[in-house]
């Protein structure tokens, strides 16, 4: 795995968040992910091995976790496509453990994803969440380092 970012460092709980891009699928990995995925949506089934060899192999794509001590205490993905108009950098499933939040892992783990998406090049940077309590802090979080809601709809058809 290689390192990434800076420690995010978080003086008022003693604690250093390393965020790394996940090079490897290992099982590791595969049960942290089995771990926080669910904490984010329990109605999506969880990737197996294959699944995320796939999302590694991807060169548009880059897994974050983010570490504390040995422990992976979080996780975001980044992707960065081309369209006519733009460069972009999509955040997807940010997720930090239950216990672990308050204590800045989310903004280091976004920070990083967006460091990411600058790196590849991308302009801008999108992500989706949803309405309601449930998102509340991630609202919170996302408006603190500067995302602003835009005034679109959504669509989607699966295929
Ligand atoms: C949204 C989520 C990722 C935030 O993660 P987090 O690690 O708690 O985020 P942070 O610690 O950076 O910020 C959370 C709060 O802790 C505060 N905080 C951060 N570092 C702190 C510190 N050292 N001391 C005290 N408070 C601190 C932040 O100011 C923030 O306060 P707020 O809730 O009043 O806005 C997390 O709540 C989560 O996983 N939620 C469920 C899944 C989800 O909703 N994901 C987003 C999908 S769109």
């Amino acid at each position: 795995m290689e390192a990434h970012s800076r420690a995010a460092s978080v003086s008022s709980f003693e604690l250093k968040v390393h965020v790394e891009r996940v090079a490897e699928a290992t099982p590791k990995i595969h049960a942290a992910l089995a771990r926080l995925l669910p904490q984010l949506n329990s109605g999506l089934e969880l990737p197996d091995m294959v699944r995320l060899q796939r999302l590694i192999a991807d060169p548009a794509v880059t897994l974050l976790i983010a570490r504390d001590g040995d422990e992976i205490v979080g996780t975001t993905t980044v992707i960065v496509y081309t369209t006519p108009f733009w460069i972009k950098a999509r955040l997807d499933e940010v997720v930090v453990d239950d216990s672990a939040r308050g204590r800045g892992v989310g903004e280091a783990l976004v920070k990083a994803a967006l460091d990411v998406g600058r790196e590849k090049g991308a302009q801008v940077a999108e992500l989706q969440s949803g309405r309601g309590p449930a998102r509340e802090a991630a609202h919170r979080l996302y408006d603190r380092l500067g995302f602003r809601i835009r005034e679109s709809d959504v669509m989607r058809i699966l295929l």
